[in-house]
């Protein structure tokens, strides 16, 4: 995290050599070189850890991991950590990141951190019984849930409430609503739901069936929108106006047309996922529950809309996507990797992570719209890919 004050101008780390850019970020980020080299030698992740961290493991896979430097959001200038193979994804996130922080920035706001354990019974003979019972129960099994979650009731969070659904054919859903504030919430859920279990079977009169957290939170939104002057989009070979034209007429096409509409999405987790995986986070459930908001009026649609306004001043950007993240618990306390990739952003909740992850996502996206509806997206992208190709890359 950098403050406005501190770091007026932005760092052009593309510039420097390897080397020298870990000495740039360390000093940014107050930290020392000797820190970030630690941390990422090999890869991020020894051998010995790894072999701890999941079974039959034979050793690590590394991913490049780079720096969005003067990522805005909130009035907060973050370098943000990305892991990601493709080229052409952080420079895509830094251009339009710098375009953005030119005109104030991202503007994010995020639910509380709530998620759902769902509880499942079958061959149950009255469920419009069975829902009421568990309803009236509502006090008792939040109070069951919140014994089963202690600690995470002494920072704050628990269960909240129940609600229940009947799926037909003798099958109802319990689900426990439960704040799992800086925690991205799997093992947390996953015991609440296996605590409740028999009590709620017991209620609805059937039989005991799967217990889990859902992956899609949609009660864990994050929600960034982004502002910019129509000559803030353009450059010496394109007119702000034509290419801010050419962004919100991208949005309607993918908008009205689903396959467009995937790959839109796909340029969002370009960003998304980078920070998602940089952080040591479950980029599978954030990726299924993004996919699942996306389709969540019955069709598959964008999760970032782009719009002139009506005067054609200025373009405005928003997306909405749900997003279980953690800086507490997962693999982070393993990855020395990852725990950099926090020390370098200085987030302090789930919340303010979400909010980077999101607006980076939102970023790659405007980069990715404005060099398609323009120039086409193969001169910078291409250029990048060349570089990696040209390197000492075997072919
Ligand atoms: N490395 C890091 N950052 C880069 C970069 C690079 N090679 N090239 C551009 N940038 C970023 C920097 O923030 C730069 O500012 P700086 O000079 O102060 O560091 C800013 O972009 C503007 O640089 P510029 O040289 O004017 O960029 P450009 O207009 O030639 O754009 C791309 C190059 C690649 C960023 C742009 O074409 C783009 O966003 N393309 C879309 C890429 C994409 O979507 N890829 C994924 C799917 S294919």
């Amino acid at each position: 995290m950098m403050t406005d004050d501190s770091n007026p101008t932005l760092p052009s780390l593309r510039t420097l050599p390897l080397p020298k850019r870990r000495d740039e970020v360390a000093r940014l980020a107050g930290l020392a070189r000797e820190e970030i080299e630690r941390a990422l030698a090999t890869g991020g992740l020894d051998c010995d850890t790894a072999d701890a961290m999941v079974e039959n493991a034979l050793g690590t896979l590394a991913l490049p991991f780079g720096v969005a430097p003067g990522v805005r959001v909130n009035g907060v200038d973050y370098l943000v950590p990305m892991a990601i193979e493709e080229p052409s994804v952080v420079a895509a996130a830094s251009h339009a990141s710098k375009r953005v922080r030119s005109a104030g920035g991202f503007k994010a706001t995020v639910d509380p951190s709530m998620m759902v354990a769902q509880i499942e019974v079958h061959d149950v003979a009255d469920p419009a019984g069975a829902l009421l019972r568990i309803e009236e129960a509502q006090t008792e099994l939040v109070r069951r849930a919140n014994e089963a979650v202690q600690g995470l009731v002494a920072r704050g969070g628990g269960a909240k409430r129940v609600s229940t659904r009947d799926l037909g054919d003798g099958m109802i859903v319990t689900h426990v609503h439960v704040d799992c504030r800086d925690a991205m919430g799997a093992n947390l859920l996953n015991t609440v739901a296996e605590a409740l279990g028999a009590r709620v079977a017991e209620l609805a009169g059937g039989t005991l069936g799967l217990r889990i957290l859902s992956n899609y939170c949609d009660e864990r939104i994050t929600r960034v929108t982004a502002s910019l002057p129509v000559d803030a989009l353009g450059d010496s070979r394109t007119k702000g106006i034509d290419a801010a034209r050419g962004i919100a007429r991208a949005s309607l096409f993918a908008e009205r047309d689903p396959y467009r509409a995937v790959t839109h999405n796909k340029g969002i987790m370009n960003g998304v996922d980078a920070v998602v995986l940089a952080t040591g986070n479950d980029w599978r459930a954030v990726e299924a529950g993004a996919h699942a908001h996306a389709s969540r009026s019955g069709a598959y649609r964008p999760l970032a809309t782009w719009r002139l306004s009506d005067d054609e001043r200025s373009l405005e950007g928003q997306i909405e996507i749900p997003l279980a993240l953690g800086v507490v618990g997962g693999a982070l306390r393993a990855h020395p990797g990852a725990r950099l990739a926090l020390a370098l952003l200085r987030v302090t909740s789930a919340a303010e992570l979400a909010a980077v992850a999101a607006a980076t996502g939102l970023a790659t996206n405007l980069a990715a719209l404005r060099a398609l509806s323009t120039e086409g997206i193969q001169r910078g992208h291409m250029a990048l890919h060349h570089r990696a190709t040209a390197a000492k890359l075997p072919r």
